[in-house]
């Protein structure tokens, strides 16, 4: 199986979260990489099974939070086809974070299997768990 991990990332804790993803698949058989939404592997992608994507939590801390750069995740290639997870990082509260980052990466024509919160303190554990998680569901 082909993973990617694309994240959207501004002080780095989601790309962090990202990579021990890319790690942990990679140590499971599945073969994986992780680029940025500025800087989408096309082929990586049109190769992919299973695509995960991450972004931070934008909003006012206790209200208003929804995926950051939500206009740059939408425009993401079409994954029609595709077995789809999605994550946010976040410091507090994450809202409805996720669900709408579900939606829009359905609207992207994947599969959405599901989601998770990471708190940005917990990076790796978060990651580690997510990943066990996803393949729980996607086959190797
Ligand atoms: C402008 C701004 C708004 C944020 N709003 C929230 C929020 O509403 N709720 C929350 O839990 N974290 C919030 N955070 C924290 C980030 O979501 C968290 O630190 C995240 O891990 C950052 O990811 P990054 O390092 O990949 O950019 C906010 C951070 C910034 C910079």
């Amino acid at each position: 199986m082909n993973a990617v991990v694309i994240y959207e990332s501004l002080t780095g804790n989601t790309e962090k979260a990202a990579g021990f993803m890319v790690d942990e698949l990679v140590s499971q058989g599945v073969s994986a990489i992780a680029c940025s939404t500025t800087m989408v592997n096309y082929q990586a992608l049109a190769d992919a099974d299973l695509v995960i994507v991450g972004s931070w939590t934008d909003g006012l801390f206790l209200f208003g939070q929804k995926p950051a750069n939500a206009g740059r995740l939408s425009q993401l290639p079409f994954l029609t086809g595709k077995k789809a997870a999605v994550f946010c990082t976040y410091a507090i509260e994450t809202g409805k974070t996720l669900e709408k980052l579900e939606d829009i990466i359905r609207d992207r024509g994947a599969d959405v299997i599901g989601g998770m919160a990471i708190r940005r303190n917990k990076l790796q554990e978060g990651s580690i768990e997510f990943v066990s998680r996803v393949l729980g569901v996607v086959s190797v």
